[in-house]
């Protein structure tokens, strides 16, 4: 079984987008081009699974900016095949947390990359999340979609590293306690 790893930026208020999906917060005025340690994280990374939010936001961008297969979590897009663009890059599963880390622990990933707000609630809630690294933009945003929620119980992390960056971009990285 793969190992989940979540790197997120949230609002001070914890939201990771506006109601509409929105991002315009996210971009920091003091912002020098500092990655915040993603290009780091990344390069370690073997596939991503996302919800379809995330999707639906991300095939919105100019450019796809993956280059590791992403699994799509979504009832909807089940059964479908990925645009022409994506093929061979993004593929589309109704699949249980659980059943979406042995599937793709049998394509040979070893640490996946697990985004957007409810796919990580559902995977942390099965236990299936080792570590987060959470960056905080320093806007109340009042509203919005939360990265948290409902956790079916206490889960405890070990705080293991604390950064501050220049741009006002302050970021966590949290390991799940044994
Ligand atoms: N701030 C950041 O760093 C950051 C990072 C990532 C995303 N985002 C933003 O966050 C938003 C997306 O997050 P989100 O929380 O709204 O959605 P999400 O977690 O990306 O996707 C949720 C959708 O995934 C599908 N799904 C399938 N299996 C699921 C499961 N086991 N648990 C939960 N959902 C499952 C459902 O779609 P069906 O109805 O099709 O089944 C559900 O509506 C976008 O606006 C994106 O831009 C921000």
């Amino acid at each position: 079984m793969p190992t989940g790893h979540v790197f997120i930026a949230t609002s001070l208020d914890g939201f990771i987008a506006r109601k509409d999906g929105g991002l315009d917060w996210l971009i920091l005025p003091e912002h020098d081009g500092e990655d915040h340690g993603y290009a780091a994280f990344i390069k370690d990374i073997d596939a991503i699974v996302m919800g379809r939010g995330s999707y639906e936001a991300v095939s919105g961008f100019d450019t796809w900016p993956y280059d590791k297969p992403v699994l799509v979590l979504s009832r909807q897009l089940a059964g479908t095949t990925a645009p022409e663009a994506l093929s061979g890059k993004v593929s589309f599963a109704d699949l249980s947390p659980r059943a979406a880390m042995e599937h793709l622990g049998r394509q040979g990933a070893k640490r996946v990359y697990v985004d957007g707000g409810q796919i990580v609630q559902s995977f942390l809630r099965e236990g299936l999340i080792a570590d987060m690294v959470l960056s905080t933009i320093p806007v109340l945003i009042g509203e919005g979609r939360s990265l948290f929620g409902p956790t079916g119980g206490d889960i405890h992390f070990v705080h293991d590293r604390f950064l501050s960056f220049p741009s006002g971009l302050v970021q966590s990285r949290y390991l799940l306690r044994p």
